[in-house]
């Protein structure tokens, strides 16, 4: 082997094995004449053994860096899948929830529906019926003073100075729960014909004012608490083409609750409107209420969810809101909240609707 154009004049060679293969040699050459002894050779032969080892070990620890890193970004693989399935399973339950219970509820309202209008419809004859019978039996009184002994303990018996003042009240809370039954079956009406609307550009600001104006009467103040302060913090944004009633159905759902929650604490709703990037808008709707805790977070947006009591919430409001936003204009609602601070709900939706998005839930 020539070097720096010498001649190699003594050479000795030992392969190196590994597992009993050939997978190198080492040579030890001078250009000087040496005679190399047989343990010189020994020696060069412990060597090469040693850096066979020392190479085999290195092989084996480079296979299984290799091997813990595919094993490593298999599981990753499969835990993405895994996260992936689980996302599309709940987007299955919750949809296939929401189309059933959106027949269901149709049923139902609609059953109610008929049913309530008699009630509701009669109710003012009764009042009419059982006024002028007390005044007839007043008028009676006047005339008559002294009745027969009959009358007079049946007037005791059924105690008719309480009938005259009760049936007032009486009729008042039948009024009352009538038209309570009536918002309810209207809010199931809404959930589950939420396609019947056409879409429409219209101004969100004149939805959020024509909203506040319905609800007026639930700002003011009374002797149990402060009135509640409204700010606008309306931005420069163009028409939305949107299901508008619908749309007003959602800030209804959302303001309602803000001031339901101001109740307890807090005074102040800011609603704050603005332009994001790719054309949607933002819609914000804040209260420095309580708050809502992190586990009831998660369940705003079940039908039937309220943590309101017993004949106050439907627990209606936010599933709906969220139908409405998600599956019918392709948007985002979030919430955003601190207990003891105060809650922000946010409406995100593009300006120009999304075909894909709109027709992608259609049949719910
Ligand atoms: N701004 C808010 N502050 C505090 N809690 C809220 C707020 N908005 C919604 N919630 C909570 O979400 C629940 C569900 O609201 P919703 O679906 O409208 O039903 P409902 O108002 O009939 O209870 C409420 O019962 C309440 O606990
Ligand atoms: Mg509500």
């Amino acid at each position: 082997m020539p070097y720096n154009d010498k001649p190699i004049n003594s050479l000795i060679c030992v392969p190196l094995k590994n597992k009993e293969e050939v997978i190198a040699a080492i040579a030890v050459g001078s250009q000087a004449r040496i005679n190399y002894t047989t343990e010189d050779l020994k020696v060069l032969n412990i060597f090469a053994v040693q850096a066979a080892l020392a190479i085999e070990k290195a092989l084996l620890y480079e296979q299984s860096l290799n091997a813990a890193k595919s094993a490593q970004k298999q599981a990753k693989e499969l835990q993405q899948t895994l996260d992936k399935l689980q996302q599309t399973q709940a987007q299955l339950v919750h949809s296939e929830k929401m189309s059933s219970l959106g027949q269901m509820v149709a049923g139902i309202a609609h059953e109610i529906n008929n049913p309530v209008n008699f009630i509701k419809g009669n109710i003012s004859y009764g009042f009419n019926y059982a006024q002028d019978l007390i005044d007839l039996i007043s008028l009676y009184q006047e005339n008559y003073p002294q009745p027969i002994t009959e009358i007079e303990e049946k007037i005791e018996d059924i105690n008719l100075n309480f009938i005259k003042q009760d049936f007032v009240q009486l009729f008042n809370s039948m009024k009352v729960g009538v038209n309570r039954i009536k918002d309810i079956v209207r809010s199931l009406g809404i959930f589950s014909h939420l396609d019947k609307a056409e879409i429409k550009p219209v101004d969100i600001h004149e939805g959020i004012d024509g909203t506040l104006l319905i609800l007026r009467h639930r700002l003011d103040g009374n002797e149990k608490r402060k009135s509640i302060e409204i700010v606008k913090e309306y931005g420069e944004i163009p028409l939305v083409s949107c299901y508008a009633g619908q749309l007003n159905q959602v800030f209804m759902n959302i303001i309602s609750n803000a001031i339901d929650a101001l109740q307890e604490k807090g005074n102040l709703i800011l609603i704050r409107t603005q332009m994001i990037e790719n054309n949607w808008v933002n819609i914000s709707i804040i209260d420095n209420g309580p708050g809502i805790a992190e586990d009831i977070q998660k369940k705003l947006y079940d039908p039937f969810f309220t943590t309101k009591e017993v004949g106050k919430g439907t627990g209606l409001g936010m599933a709906i809101s969220y139908q409405i936003i998600v599956e019918k204009h392709g948007g985002v609602i979030k919430c955003l909240s601190e207990l003891g601070k105060g809650t922000e709900f946010y409406i995100q939706i593009p300006i120009e609707p999304n075909q894909e998005n709109l027709s992608k839930h259609s049949e719910i």
